[in-house]
């Protein structure tokens, strides 16, 4: 702890985003607010690193004692190679966004599923246990969300993509005790007429091509969950007409910033000033 947070000094721990491209990242941002808000003598800063310098990178990271890194786009899978240990829930998922050094020992963790989550039960739906959930898409980012949505013990998760092919391997990459199947693109108005959450996970109604939506929002049912991981815009074209069918739209910003939180805890042992760090991200969309 110390008296002015804005001050590096030579106590300050390091910490940082590795990606290509970064420079859009508003991690610094919300991570440098949560370190002020609870007086954590760290600086958090962003790192241009490109696939062939991957390794390099995390030399730096063992070299100079940073004691915690977040992964993003395009090394969230090719950097598990260079760390010493990888969670359970990081392994089942293939992929590794936040990194802890303890001593010199590089331990590699997802915190998108869990905060994707996290959010989702804080923000719409604080019990999933025997819900029926659909989930949209079955790219990169579909992969942490199906596997955080199987722990809370879903009646079912039916996964539909485009690419057909693509969802039904995503859905068998899972133990048959994860309730996850895939479903034909054509069965999805059937259902979402069922479920009680349906989350798009698919690149459909981000800026700029913000009218676009995934699906027709009118094969929800009223009062079921419409959850987008989707956070430019806000609130997408699928959320705002799912709300106007009298659905509860939950959108992505709170998944990003629940995955923050559960790095600095990871990092700091400290509670996430969660509250903070959303409104640190918000005021950096202006
Ligand atoms: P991410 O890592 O963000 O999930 P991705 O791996 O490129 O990104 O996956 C993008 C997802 O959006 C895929 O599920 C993709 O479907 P395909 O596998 O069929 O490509 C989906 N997607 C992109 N554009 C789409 C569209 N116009 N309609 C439906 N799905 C779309």
């Amino acid at each position: 702890r110390h008296s002015d947070p804005y001050q590096l000094d030579s106590h300050t721990v390091l910490y940082g985003v590795i990606g290509d491209p970064v420079r859009h990242s508003k991690s610094p941002v919300m991570l440098n607010r949560a370190f002020r808000e609870t007086g954590i003598n760290g600086a958090y800063a962003a790192f241009h690193v490109t696939p062939d310098r991957l390794g390099e990178s995390i030399a730096g990271v063992r070299g100079l004692g940073f004691r915690g890194l977040n992964v993003t786009i395009p090394h969230k899978v090719e950097v598990m190679a260079f760390l010493d240990e990888i969670s359970e829930g990081a392994r089942a998922i293939g992929a590794v966004n936040t990194i802890v050094n303890d001593n010199g020992r590089l331990v590699g963790y997802n915190t998108d599923g869990i905060g994707y989550v996290r959010s989702l039960k804080e923000e719409a739906e604080p019990d999933l246990s025997g819900k029926t959930i659909v989930v949209l898409g079955a790219g990169g980012a579909s992969r942490g969300i199906l596997w955080a949505l199987a722990q809370e013990k879903p009646a079912a998760i039916l996964l539909a993509n485009r690419t057909e092919a693509r969802a039904a391997e995503l859905a068998s990459a899972f133990p048959p005790a994860y309730r996850i199947s895939a479903i034909a693109w054509s069965r999805l108005q059937a259902a979402c007429a069922e479920a009680d959450v349906v989350v798009n996970t698919t690149s459909v109604g981000m800026s700029p091509n913000a009218d676009g939506v995934p699906i027709d929002p009118n094969w929800l049912k009223p009062g079921a969950v419409a959850s987008d991981l989707i956070y430019n815009p806000l609130k997408t074209a699928f959320l705002r007409r799912a709300e106007e069918r009298g659905c509860r739209a939950h959108g992505g910003l709170g998944m990003f910033v629940y995955q923050g939180a559960y790095a600095f805890e990871y990092w700091t042992g400290t509670t996430a000033p969660v509250a903070a760090m959303r409104e640190a991200v918000l005021d950096s969309f202006g």
